[in-house]
């Protein structure tokens, strides 16, 4: 699974943004058919990011085009409009049972077979915005075609009829319940906007205070956020030096029959381990990392 800490998302009509985009090292590009984009340029929309995807170099940028929900009216129009052009992913909003994966999964699996591309190599990242898609995570989370979920705060406070604050209270139950959902099946938790975008103090607190929780990368929707995402994401020098020590006194402890052992002052077991093993993970260069 390819490294996604920042998935910039444009309007799928805005060619100047999509030709921005690839120039930026962002991880993830999500051309948008959805909130993105207005309700009277959603033809514009699908034509433009099949061009891109036809005449674009991405570099190593992944190429990620975003439906209409399912059920809108605009999904089949919108997904059958952008796959002959090969994206590497669809992202599936508001989604809240597991039928609505599968739908969209079979219509890659059809195109995926008539172009002779390797099945399932077109990945689906799906939204949980919804009190519905919270519910039903369980289910949802265990469809093999899927990557990633990406939690949307903004929908979510909608639905749930929450007031939206700069602390967030309001989506830590949420948050916390994609996290765990996503950690149960392998799958990449991807964090909230920050809406706020030219605040660069409040974007490094919360993609800091996200990572903390447990996510693997976070939404964004400017070119300024990049860089800061990315370094939230990415464990610190610090970090991986001290994993590297735990794995390496950890091994030596077990070789002396110790399950648990002092290393600076503090116990180190199993689960200590297991931490300094995702962090060395998250450090691996972008393309082998898994989570
Ligand atoms: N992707 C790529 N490039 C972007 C971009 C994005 N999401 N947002 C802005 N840019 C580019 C602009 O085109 C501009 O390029 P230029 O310097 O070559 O002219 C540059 O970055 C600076 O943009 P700026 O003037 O600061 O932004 P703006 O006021 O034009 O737009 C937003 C602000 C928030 C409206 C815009 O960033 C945006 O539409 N973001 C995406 C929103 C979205 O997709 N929402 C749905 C998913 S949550
Ligand atoms: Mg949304």
């Amino acid at each position: 699974m390819r490294s996604r800490r920042a998935i910039l998302y444009m309007p799928g009509d805005n060619w100047k943004m999509i030709t921005k985009s690839i120039t930026l090292g962002v991880d993830s590009i999500c051309m948008d058919m959805e909130d993105g984009t207005a309700v009277n340029k959603k033809a514009e929309a699908r034509e433009t990011i099949a061009k891109a995807l036809q005449e674009l170099d991405f570099g190593s940028s992944e190429k990620l085009a975003r439906i209409n929900s399912v059920g809108s009216g605009w999904e089949k129009d919108d997904i059958e409009a952008v796959l002959p052009y090969q994206p590497d992913g669809i992202v599936i909003p508001k989604v809240e049972s597991v039928e609505q994966i599968e739908w969209a999964s079979k219509i890659i699996e059809s195109a995926e077979l008539k172009n002779g591309w390797k099945v399932n190599s077109i990945r689906i990242l799906i939204g949980i915005e919804t009190a519905k898609g919270i519910l039903n995570l369980k289910e949802i989370a265990s469809h093999p075609r899927l990557d990633a979920m990406i939690f949307g705060g903004e929908d979510f406070a909608a639905s749930i009829g929450a007031k939206r604050t700069k602390e967030a209270i309001e989506l830590l139950y949420a948050r916390q319940a994609v996290i765990v959902a996503c950690a149960a099946n392998d799958l990449q938790a991807i964090d909230i906007v920050t809406i706020d975008y030219k605040d660069e103090e409040n974007l490094k607190r919360e993609s800091e205070f996200g990572a903390r929780l447990g996510f693997s990368g976070k939404q964004i929707i400017h070119p300024i956020q990049v860089s800061i995402v990315q370094k939230a994401f990415t464990p610190s020098e610090e970090e991986i030096a001290y994993a590297k020590r735990i794995v390496e006194t950890f091994e030596a402890s077990q070789k002396e029959g110790k399950g648990a052992y002092s290393l600076d002052g503090k116990m180190i077991d199993m689960p200590l381990l297991k931490h300094a093993q995702k962090v060395l993970a998250r450090a691996k260069p972008t393309a082998d990392r898994r989570q």
